[in-house]
């Protein structure tokens, strides 16, 4: 049997190892794809650190990666749609009998040479995209895409504030420009991401520990508050300071994933503005991954700024330490088979 590379997480010890496995044989259905570029993200480094935990996973370890893209390498019995060589970007997940399953967390993932997919849980990656960028398209920019689009729903003109302008936060701000909203305001501790959510298109970039960072919010809109607050951070104190400059009617989305309890400090005030906490996961891939890769082919959005760099498989276990200490401020690493 042909053996493969693959970076597999034994959940009940969190060890990451390089391993090798069987090269899956693709069944009816489904495609096999020779993976070029996969990205490395903080719900990885949660999965390592036991902070996030696979509600659907089948036995107790998995293979890593959830940004993947690549070239069909086999089909399967009975599929017609997809011939060997296609360039393709792999959906970060599939809805199976109505239940969402996340690709590298509940099944396989793409940190390894070879991935299979679904027949129908992959799209077509243009020829004028790079596999890196490609890669990162299904959860870095779609997630936020989805987030801003469909569960914020942020309209023309509105105030926005962008918490934690890492690798999903900082395409917020390149998405929330696209869709019209004004001001964009960009807040994070860390200076380097200050700088660059600026140069990615916010109006304004404020330090989460800036005591005076209400009365900056209160100020770039108005006095009005912001209208949407989006969490692309995952961390609890996020949620109260936003809760803090939220605008009446205003909606706070949540992406980034923490294990702690969220609490809304004074529950009265937030019925009275008639607040909303919405939560948000992933994205509408058939929908949001052609709109987002039209827009990338067409000069509206460019992510090549985005690959903060590029490593073997063989050491992904660096990556994931890159990003968990934020080692050269990555936006996002890839990882080459
Ligand atoms: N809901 C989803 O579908 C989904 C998908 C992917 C990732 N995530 C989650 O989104 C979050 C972000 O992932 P990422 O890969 O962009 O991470 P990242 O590490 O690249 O970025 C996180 C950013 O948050 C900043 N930050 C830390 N504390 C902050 C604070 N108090 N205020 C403001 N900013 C703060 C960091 O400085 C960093 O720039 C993680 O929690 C991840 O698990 C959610």
């Amino acid at each position: 049997m042909e053996q493969m590379l693959a970076a597999r997480l034994h959940i009940p010890s969190r060890t990451l190892r390089i391993e090798e496995v069987a090269k899956p044989e693709p069944g009816p259905g489904q495609v096999l794809v020779k993976v070029e570029a996969a990205g490395v993200c903080l719900s990885d480094v949660h999965l390592i650190d036991g902070t996030l935990t696979p509600l659907l996973l089948r036995g107790d370890t998995v293979t890593l990666g959830h940004e993947v893209s690549g070239t069909i390498a086999g089909t399967g019995p009975g599929v017609t749609r997809w011939t060997p060589g296609q360039r393709v970007v792999l959906y970060a997940g599939e809805i199976r009998e109505g239940v969402t399953y996340t690709r590298g967390v509940d099944y396989d993932g793409g940190w390894a040479e070879y991935a299979l997919s679904s027949e129908h849980a992959l799209t077509e990656l243009p020829a004028a995209i790079p596999f890196d960028q490609g890669a990162i398209i299904p959860d870095a920019v779609s997630t936020p895409w989805g987030a801003i689009t469909v569960t914020g729903a942020v309209k023309p003109a509105e105030a926005v504030g962008v918490w934690g302008v890492g690798g999903l936060g900082v395409h917020a701000v390149q998405l929330l420009r696209t869709v019209g909203a004004y001001p964009v305001v960009a807040i994070d501790p860390n200076p380097t991401a200050r700088e660059r959510a600026l140069a990615q298109g916010a109006d304004l970039a404020l330090d989460s520990a800036d005591p005076a960072l209400r009365e900056r919010i209160r100020e770039a809109t108005g006095g009005a508050g912001l209208a949407a607050a989006f969490d692309f951070a995952g961390v609890p104190a996020v949620r109260a300071q936003a809760l803090s400059v939220l605008a009446a009617k205003g909606r706070l989305v949540l992406v980034g994933l923490t294990d702690q309890p969220l609490t809304v400090a004074d529950g009265t005030r937030f019925s009275y503005l008639q607040q909303q906490i919405l939560g948000h996961y992933g994205s509408d891939m058939p929908v949001a991954l052609p709109q987002l890769l039209s827009l990338i082919q067409g000069g509206r959005l460019d992510f090549s700024a985005s690959i903060s760099g590029e490593l073997p498989l063989a050491q992904a276990a660096e990556a994931v330490e890159r990003l968990e200490n934020k080692t050269g401020d990555p936006i996002r690493l890839i990882l080459r088979p």
